[in-house]
């Protein structure tokens, strides 16, 4: 028999995709009925025509149907009140205190950390070593967010091997807006972007970028650019522990990181290197995704570990950090990227990637930020 505390125990672990909490503890809930094994549950959504209604449905489905004997899920919704919004600001704003969204935090002598506006999270992708599919996985990640209706920006920090425009088929100059600030280019599906490439009069010539262009020009990237608000701003890193990454840890006011290997990444040194590059600059690890992990054979269909037998798994338990899950070869994502249409790529493990992203950066934003989710900066809709 299906019970309703069984249910509201699954309801508990559901976060609003938004705010990041529990639906439950944000009074979200409005009721719960079982008929058989068939259990409906009704929602408040915070705002009407939400775009992430569809993200919170599914969540809520697949949470309640993780319970014996359940056979069908629905989910109904409606829109919370004005008062009942206000309460629920009322409460948030108790927990989190003051926006400091505006603040700029000193994190060394002479560096400052620029604030984080409305931006929810920011997250960094890092690797010990080149070529490991850092770019892939970043536009991956902003592709599957925006799917679900998050609004997505990518900021390309690799300023001598930028790939993000071209990966995301974005082409135009970014230009500036009635406020000064540059407006970044975006892509198909609606993705902000802002690379270096999109600045520079031929993207073809090489640059020398010096230590200090480096800090300011990745600074001027991310500060002097009108991002709007943002659920994730998704930060390209070049390979290593040199400069660059060092700047964006030092600028920066990450939310988390995550790092990317593959099995060919000789012993677990080159990716430690990343790892305690990023617990040294005290930006939590959300966790590590290990890529090109095998490749299912098109004819035969079996398995092969072109560069050795995955160790993603291991590795993080014994770097202890999470593990996000293992992306295959496909030669689909190397044509793709090649032709900018990265976006329209799409695959179950993504999705699951994204999933565990999405649970840990609302977390990590719940722990770490004091920034009011950006939804209450938007009048709710009646
Ligand atoms: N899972 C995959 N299957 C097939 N090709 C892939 C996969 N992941 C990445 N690639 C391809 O491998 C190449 C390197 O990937 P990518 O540019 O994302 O790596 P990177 O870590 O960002 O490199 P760099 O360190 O130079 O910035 C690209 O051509 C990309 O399309
Ligand atoms: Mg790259």
């Amino acid at each position: 028999m299906v019970d309703k505390n069984l249910v509201m125990e699954r309801l508990k672990t559901v976060l609003d995709p938004e705010i990041g909490r529990s639906i439950v503890e944000l009074n979200m809930l409005r009721g719960i009925s079982i008929d058989d094994g068939n259990v409906t549950v009704k929602i408040a959504l915070t705002v009407a025509h939400c775009p992430l209604a569809k993200t919170l449905q599914t969540d809520v489905e697949n949470a309640v149907r993780k319970l014996d004997n359940v056979s069908s899920v629905r989910v109904e919704t409606t829109t919370m009140t004005r008062n009942e919004l206000e309460d629920l600001k009322v409460k948030l704003q108790a927990r989190t205190g003051p926006s400091a969204s505006q603040n700029k935090s000193a994190v060394g002598p002479g560096i400052e950390r620029l604030g984080k506006r409305g931006i929810r999270s920011i997250i960094a992708i890092i690797s010990g070593k080149g070529g490991v599919g850092k770019s892939f996985v970043t536009s991956m990640l902003a592709s599957e967010l925006k799917k679900r209706g998050y609004e997505v920006g990518v900021l390309d920090a690799d300023l001598t091997g930028p790939s993000i425009a071209k990966v995301l088929g974005v082409t135009g100059k970014p230009h500036k807006g009635p406020s000064g600030a540059i407006v970044p280019v975006k892509t198909e599906t609606g993705i902000k972007v802002m690379s270096i490439n999109l600045v520079l009069e031929d993207p073809n010539m090489p640059v020398v970028w010096r230590g200090p262009i480096v800090n300011s020009v990745i600074r001027q990237l991310y500060w002097d650019v009108d991002w709007g608000d943002l659920h994730y701003l998704l930060v390209d890193l070049p390979p290593g522990t040199s400069d660059a990454p060092l700047t964006v840890f030092q600028s920066l006011p990450l939310d988390g990181v995550i790092v990317v290997s593959s099995p060919q990444d000789l012993a677990s040194m080159i990716v430690s290197k990343a790892v305690n590059m990023a617990k040294k600059m005290n930006a939590p690890i959300l966790g590590l995704v290990e890529n090109m992990s095998y490749l299912d054979c098109p004819h035969c269909g079996q398995r092969v570990g072109l560069f050795g037998e995955p160790q993603g798994e291991k590795l993080a338990l014994e770097l202890g950090i999470p593990f996000l899950g293992m992306i295959p070869l496909d030669p689909s994502i190397a044509q793709l990227s090649d032709r900018g249409k990265i976006e329209h790529y799409s695959s179950p493990i993504i999705t699951g990637i994204t999933d565990e992203l999405r649970i840990r950066a609302a977390k990590q934003v719940e722990q770490l930020t004091q920034n009011l989710p950006i939804a209450w900066s938007a009048e709710p809709a009646h």
